[in-house]
């Protein structure tokens, strides 16, 4: 199949769907890429990228809508580009179905199969192909660099000569994907980070982020289906504006990200809290298109209010970091065509039995297939429920005393067969060989019991703690170096060598091990 990329009609559009990177991974499926000249421009990948990746450079749009039997591009279809599809073709693409039907209804009516990047589910085998993720986590990083650049202070505290610079609060509500991401930034650089979200679950991976979470006294689980909340309880709401009203005066930058998908975001941070900034604080308002968090964001636009405080609700702010996000939104659309060709031979198979399929195609054979019903897996997050019958408690003793008896059986024929081959062996062998011999397999015998009862997620960390066992190996080694025999000479030298290589393995595997749990 030959699979084209467009030129991105919307003015602050920079991304590009297909990158050279991706345009390799494509081929290697089987299929043709073709590209419209300039589209990878606003995200730096020149004509010249792609032609050396293997793509074909198309003058047209036109031509390309024509001559390709897939698009992928990253905005929603313009009316005009509907007219240029046609019956067979198969679009890839953000859509909103549930803000644009118009479109939807079009898009079937030209007999289009359309698959939507953004209602691929939030399972764990979707998330390689999870865009919505991909540009959130860009649109955290990008929320908190644009509130530094219009924050007049430094975000770490300072003990400089000319005095002492208090490190900036952040203040994140919501931590989803762009959260999470906004808190990491805000820690790396240096703030004082605070976060709140309506599900307690969450509080674990902000405090192990370095941020603190606030608790709000209140009795109400808020967590719904599928790791999103669910719409909070008016008393709920009470409470938390009171812990913001709290906030707001200590707060210097706010970030927003709360949603509960296909919903208007909540207003929480309200005319009242920002009035009670300090000057020069900054909101930066991640939901803005959805109606934003605070009541005085305007979609794309920056506001400075009468008391001095800047909100930000651009909703653009993954196309801000163009050639970041490609390169992400690339990788999505790749595994997304890998998910469609699942023989790797250029053709397309759409097993709609397949949730991540099945949900993210809105429209096909003339027919609007949007709402599908939730995957039939369990969502990410969510534990599985298990219906096996848990075993009662004489089964689990019968099981326990069956699985004791194997392994004493094993153990006895073990070594009712190690032992008549030492003795075979005796009967051959000096006994100085057979002293060494003997110390050698109750060793392997002692290391074996040990290492085998270690779970196995800890065989890395204990791998390189076996230094010590690799030390004895270097003196056993240098006590046999003066032997007369060359032999002896060259297998000493052989061990200290392998066991040095083990010893410095284990080293530095051991500090990449502690760099992974310290700050920097
Ligand atoms: P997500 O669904 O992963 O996270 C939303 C979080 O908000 C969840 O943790 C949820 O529990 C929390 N939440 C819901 N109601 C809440 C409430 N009343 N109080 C506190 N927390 C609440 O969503 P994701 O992917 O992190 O996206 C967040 C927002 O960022 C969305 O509005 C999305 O559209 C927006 N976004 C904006 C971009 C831009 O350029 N402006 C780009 C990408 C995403």
């Amino acid at each position: 199949m030959r699979i084209g990329t467009v030129r991105e009609l919307h003015d602050a559009e920079r991304r590009v769907a297909v990158t050279p990177a991706s345009t390799s991974m494509i081929r290697k499926l089987g299929h043709e890429v073709a590209i419209q000249s300039g589209a990878g421009a606003g995200a730096g990948f020149s004509d010249e990228e792609y032609t050396r990746a293997g793509a074909e450079v198309i003058g047209s749009a036109a031509d390309l809508w024509q001559q390709c039997d897939a698009i992928a591009k990253i905005r929603p279809p313009t009316l005009g580009e509907v007219e240029r599809t046609r019956a067979d073709l198969l679009l890839i693409s953000f859509i909103f179905p549930a803000q644009n039907e118009l479109l939807l209804r079009l898009l079937a009516e030209a007999g289009v199969t359309a698959i939507a990047l953004d209602m691929v589910p939030r399972i764990s085998r979707a998330q390689k192909l999870d865009a919505l993720s991909s540009m959130a986590n860009i649109a955290g990083y990008r929320a908190v660099i644009e509130a530094s650049g219009e924050f007049g202070r430094f975000f770490a505290g300072q003990i400089t000569a000319a005095g002492t610079v208090n490190p900036a609060r952040v203040l994140v509500i919501g931590a989803g994907v762009a959260g999470l991401s906004a808190i990491g930034t805000a820690v790396s650089l240096g703030a004082v980070v605070h976060a709140f979200d309506v599900r307690p679950e969450v509080a674990e991976q902000i405090s192990s982020m370095g941020a603190e979470f606030l608790f709000l006294e209140f009795e109400e689980d808020a967590s719904g289906s599928g790791g999103d909340a669910k719409p909070s309880s008016p008393e709920f709401r009470r409470k938390q504006l009171d812990l913001f009203r709290q906030q707001a005066p200590k707060t210097d930058i706010l970030i927003t990200t709360a949603l509960i998908p296909g919903m208007k975001a909540p207003e929480l941070w309200l005319e009242e809290m920002v009035s009670a900034m300090k000057p020069g604080s900054v909101i930066v308002d991640l939901a803005a298109e959805q109606g934003g968090n605070c009541s005085l964001t305007i979609p794309d636009r920056l506001v400075t209010t009468d008391n001095g405080v800047k909100i930000i609700g651009y909703t653009d702010f993954p196309s801000r970091m163009a050639t970041q996000s490609s390169l992400l939104l690339a990788n999505n659309v790749h595994q997304l065509l890998g998910e469609l060709t699942p023989e790797r031979d250029g053709q397309f198979r759409l097993d709609f039995e397949d949730d991540i399929i099945r949900c993210s195609t809105v429209a096909r054979q003339g027919e609007v297939t949007y709402p599908q019903e939730p995957p039939r897996t369990a969502p990410m997050a969510v534990p599985k429920s298990t219906t096996k019958r848990e075993p009662s408690k004489a089964e689990l003793r019968e099981q326990d005393r069956q699985f004791h008896r194997r392994q004493t059986q094993q153990q006895v024929m073990l070594l009712a067969t190690g032992g008549a081959l030492v003795f075979l062996i005796g009967l051959v062998a000096p006994a100085s060989f057979m002293q060494h011999f003997i110390v050698f397999i109750l060793s392997c015998f002692v290391g074996y019991q040990v290492i085998w009862n270690v779970s196995h997620a800890l065989h890395t960390p204990l791998m390189s703690v076996t230094n010590a066992i690799s030390g004895i190996i270097i003196v056993g080694a240098l006590l046999q170096i003066p032997s007369a025999n060359t032999l002896v000479i060259g297998l000493a030298a052989i061990s200290v060598l392998i066991a040095t290589i083990n010893i410095v393995g284990g080293f530095l595997v051991t500090r990449r091990m502690l760099a992974m749990f310290q700050k920097s």
